[in-house]
């Protein structure tokens, strides 16, 4: 009853947050340069030209001058490369998707995520403390933990300077002035330049070292089905990850990595992709680093003070069983029996009882692994 009307209750806050985002259009579109008026003249130059000429469309990845393409409108010399570009239309179709209405977007998005939140732990409420058993459990081990960490202290540098070199002007350049915010934007441009090849390598260490244990299995299902008792404190049985940890590695980690790593790179290497490349490179890195972000909130809120316990893990590598049976499970009793789910103590498959989960270090019919150290 206590949790349906805490559900109601930030059901509707959520419902305010969104109509605040809807009736405000524009808070956060100082970036936009409103003097940005097209360049009418030269855009008028570029459609007799268009309309005059018989050369195809060089394609998109062409360093050619396209003169086919609207976006990728150069005016410079017949033919001519990149380099002898002196007006690109293009560029200014992404200055104002740019400093409108995807920094207006990204900037509700990182103020919405915190706010609904904090909205959720103040009505819902996070996850019950267990109590102690004295017992631990192993976890994560040592290299486990340094590559998470690094990744994601790479994370948090990369989307502090991001967030200086996309909004430092409209927030740090009227009350820094000129000469400080200088400095501190080009310090960020640097850092954001370097840290970025860090992060891909992070990443890339990241994905290899958690994939085993992220493939989804049919204990997923019921999680999802019961929506992994977030509202209702309920613990639904879960292997090694739940399924909400498995949506994090593969809509966070995998796919959003993916598309912030490779827009990334094309954006700090420049070896010859034309700027209309750069320009859609630019669009898809901030629209997923956003993304990425406000992921990474609700995922640190969650392995923090929403889950007591769950940071305990990731700092030192041991979990209370208490905490492993009450969150996870399937992967305790794994750990316990040295049994995966789904097979008896002989490691026979149990009729009607589906797949094995093959979770957990060392899980499978095979050498059992014991449990962790107890201290
Ligand atoms: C910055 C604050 C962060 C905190 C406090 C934090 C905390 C945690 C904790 C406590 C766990 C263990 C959860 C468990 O025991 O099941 C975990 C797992 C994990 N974290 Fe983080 N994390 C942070 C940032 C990040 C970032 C930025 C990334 C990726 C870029 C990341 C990727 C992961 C992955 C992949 C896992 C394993 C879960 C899975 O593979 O499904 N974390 N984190």
């Amino acid at each position: 009853m206590r949790a349906t009307s805490n559900a109601l209750r930030a059901m509707l806050c959520l419902g305010l947050l969104v109509l605040g985002v809807l009736m405000a259009p524009g808070a956060w579109a100082q970036g936009k340069n409103e003097r940005a008026t097209p360049a009418y003249a030269e855009e008028q130059t570029m459609l007799q030209i268009e309309a005059d000429s018989r050369v195809p469309d060089p394609g998109l990845l062409s360093t050619d001058s396209g003169r086919v393409h609207m976006d990728r409108h150069y005016l410079g010399q017949y033919g001519t490369k990149e380099g002898n570009v002196i007006v690109q239309r293009g560029g200014n179709t992404w200055r104002h998707l740019r400093n409108g209405p995807l920094a207006t977007i990204a900037g509700f998005i990182l103020l919405g995520v915190p706010l609904a939140i904090f909205v959720f732990y103040k009505t819902i409420g996070p996850a019950e403390p267990q109590p102690e058993s004295g017992r631990k459990l192993q976890r994560f081990n040592r290299w486990e933990r340094q590559v998470h960490w690094a990744t994601a202290f790479a994370f948090v540098a990369l989307g502090v300077t991001g967030i200086i070199i996309m909004y430092g002007k409209n927030i740090f350049l009227p009350w820094m002035g000129h000469n400080v915010f200088s400095w501190v934007a080009i310090l960020s441009k640097y850092l954001h330049n370097f840290v970025g090849p860090l992060f891909v390598i992070c990443s890339i260490l990241m994905f290899a070292t958690f994939l085993k244990r992220n493939f989804y299995n049919r204990a997923d299902w019921l999680w999802i089905k019961k929506g992994g008792g977030l509202i209702t404190h309920e613990h639904v049985p879960a292997g090694f990850f739940n399924a909400g940890e498995k949506a994090w590695f593969w809509g966070g980690v995998a796919l959003l990595g993916l598309i912030v790593s490779v827009s990334g790179l094309v954006l700090d290497f420049a070896v010859g992709q034309t700027r209309y490349v750069m320009q859609v490179a630019n669009v898809l890195h901030v629209t997923g680093a956003a993304l990425y972000m406000a992921f990474t909130m609700g995922h640190a809120f969650i392995g923090t003070v929403g889950t007591p316990g769950a940071y305990e893990g990731m700092r030192h590598g041991t979990v209370d069983e208490n905490w492993a049976k009450a969150h996870h499970r399937l992967w305790y009793e794994q750990m316990k029996t040295g049994v995966p789910p789904g097979l008896d103590k002989d490691g026979n498959v149990i009729p009607g009882a589906g797949a094995p989960a093959q979770e957990g270090r060392g899980a499978g019919p095979g050498p059992r692994p014991q449990p962790g150290p107890a201290h």
